[in-house]
């Protein structure tokens, strides 16, 4: 069994000949190359495999002892069930073997979308999530979600961060301790709500395809809740990638998905920021390198954006 990497993912040649065996079986034909793309920080196998017939598919795979398993399957059960025209990759399938799972999906031809001020690929993300959740998710996506809690429900940090502040909190977030706990403490009861969320809207977690355009990959913290989660979860990445603070807090104001909803907006970005603030100080993860560094320049972002919400 092998372990996971202390730098970058797993690779095809580290999947169990059996699974690969079965895989090919599968696929119909022998794989002749396995790219690793850029992005995210796990440690699994997410790969575009080449075919000899010259398809192409893109395969994640993980031992199933761990908690990846997991999140694969729920990640191929939101794919089965999101509606048609959803900006997300088809699921071609589910594979069991020597002890591991691999999920196939269609593979998208393309690199990150570019969400800098420069391109249109911004608002084209903003279209997608209007398109996204101008309605309820449909009975059979609620359905599968519905096993697994949500993850964005679950975000916190401000609550630690207040009982034990460490020395290099930014002067703005030790001002505001007690007011940021006591938004975050309020997400919970606010995270209900009856729309598809994607739950970890990241650059990485997209890919412009070069037919379809700017579509949503990574679908494992997939959820229901309202329209506002992917829409403030956006807007951090968008200070990542160069656009004004300001900016952004103006969109976030305005944009249907959070200027109806602007209690739980404030809310969940809280919770967000102060998950990125807590986690950014912890010791990192093996197999995940590059995600603490992430985490700090994220914490940064959000507190940027709750500037502009804070009284
Ligand atoms: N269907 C697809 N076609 C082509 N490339 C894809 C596809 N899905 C994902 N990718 C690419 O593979 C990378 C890893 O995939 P994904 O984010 O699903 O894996 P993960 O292990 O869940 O990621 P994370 O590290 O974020 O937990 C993405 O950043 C993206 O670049
Ligand atoms: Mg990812």
């Amino acid at each position: 069994m092998p372990v996971p990497p202390h730098h970058g993912r797993l690779q095809w040649i580290d999947v169990p000949p059996p699974m690969r065996a079965r895989l090919e079986d599968a696929l119909g034909a022998p794989v002749t190359a396995a790219l690793t793309p850029h992005g995210g920080f796990g440690h699994q196998l997410a790969a575009t495999l080449h075919l000899a017939d010259g398809r192409r598919v893109f395969v994640k795979a993980a031992g199933d002892e761990g908690p990846l398993t997991a999140a694969n399957v729920h990640e191929a059960a939101v794919l089965d069930t999101l509606p048609p025209g959803a900006p997300a990759p088809d699921l071609l399938g589910i594979h069991h073997a020597a002890g591991w799972t691999a999920v196939v999906i269609a593979h998208l031809d393309g690199p990150h979308p570019d969400l800098s001020p420069r391109s249109r690929d911004a608002e084209q993300t903003w279209a997608l999530l209007d398109q996204l959740t101008s309605s309820p998710a449909p009975a059979p996506y609620a359905a599968a979600v519905r096993t697994t809690p949500s993850t964005a429900a679950a975000l916190h940090g401000w609550d630690e961060l207040l009982a034990d502040p460490p020395a290099d909190l930014p002067p703005t977030a030790r001002a505001h301790l007690p007011q940021l706990a006591e938004q975050e403490a309020a997400w919970p009861t606010l995270a209900a709500g009856d729309r598809i969320v994607h739950g970890d809207l990241r650059a990485d977690n997209m890919v412009h395809d070069r037919t379809r355009g700017v579509t949503f990959v990574d679908w494992a913290h997939a959820t229901t809740g309202p329209a506002c989660i992917d829409a403030a979860s956006l807007a951090p990445q968008l200070i990542l990638a160069g656009h004004a603070p300001e900016v952004v807090a103006r969109l976030l104001r305005d944009h249907p998905a959070t200027a109806t909803n602007p209690v739980a907006t404030t809310a969940f970005l809280t919770a967000l920021t102060g998950h990125w603030h807590l986690n950014a100080r912890k010791t990192a993860p093996p197999g995940a390198p590059g995600l603490r560094a992430y985490q700090h320049r994220a914490a940064a972002a959000g507190l940027a954006l709750l500037n502009h919400r804070l009284d």
